[in-house]
């Protein structure tokens, strides 16, 4: 290549790179085209992300990554507590069910709609004892609670719950009820024996 040549070629750049106004010490800025790789990518981060925040996060068309964690541990819960039900029912169990969130929150409803007349909202006891402290008159290993609930005790005004809920409704309740121990709401004062379980 000649000399000649080649100052051509450097103008021939020259002129595809604008030399921008603006000079600091001597030094230059070209204007430079961006490369493609660097625009395909540009464009393609915005395209996806705007794919991304609607299916994800506007239109919920699939869950995010932490709900799908969480329904996959709910399934895994409520899988290992149906195993647990078949090897039959007894305290294990329903410390399981207590530990199941989806079972406590059933139970929660069924509180709320049946049982806050007499126990109030936070278990705190009104007619019927605080359910929230470490006494109990009935025992708080969780099958004397269900036994509890299950027959009542109509002589002293708790009512049965066997027939108005069914055997499942009343183990949801229940397994609520375990998550109110030693939450030590302030309220009715201690009634019967102190319990560990
Ligand atoms: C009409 C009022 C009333 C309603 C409604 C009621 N209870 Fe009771 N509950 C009582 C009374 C009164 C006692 C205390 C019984 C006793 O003194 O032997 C009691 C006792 C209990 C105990 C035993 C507490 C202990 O110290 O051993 C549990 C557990 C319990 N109730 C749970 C429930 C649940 C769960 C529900 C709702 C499904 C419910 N109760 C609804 C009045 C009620």
């Amino acid at each position: 290549m000649s000399e000649n040549q080649n100052t051509r070629d450097n103008r021939a750049e020259y002129r595809q790179d604008t030399v921008m106004a603006h000079e600091y010490d001597g030094i230059k800025e070209f204007d430079n085209r961006l490369p493609n790789w660097w625009m395909w990518i540009m464009w393609g981060s915005m395209i996806f992300a705007l794919g991304y925040w609607l299916v994800f996060q506007t239109l919920h068309l699939r869950p995010e990554s932490q709900e799908q964690f969480a329904i996959a541990q709910q399934k895994a819960q409520e899988a290992q507590l149906a195993r647990a039900a078949a090897q039959g029912l007894d305290n294990n169990f329903l410390v399981m069910m207590s530990q199941t969130a989806s079972k406590v929150a059933e139970g929660r409803e069924i509180f709320v709609k049946h049982c806050v007349a007499c126990h109030l909202d936070k278990g705190q006891g009104l007619v019927g004892p605080n359910l929230t402290d470490g006494v109990w008159i009935h025992g708080c290993e969780p099958m004397l609670m269900l036994k509890t609930v299950t027959d009542g005790v109509p002589a002293k005004g708790m009512p049965a719950w066997q027939n108005q809920l069914g055997p499942t409704r009343v183990q949801a309740v229940v397994s609520y009820v375990m998550t109110l121990k030693n939450t030590n709401v302030p309220g009715k004062a201690p009634e019967g024996q102190p319990c560990q379980f």
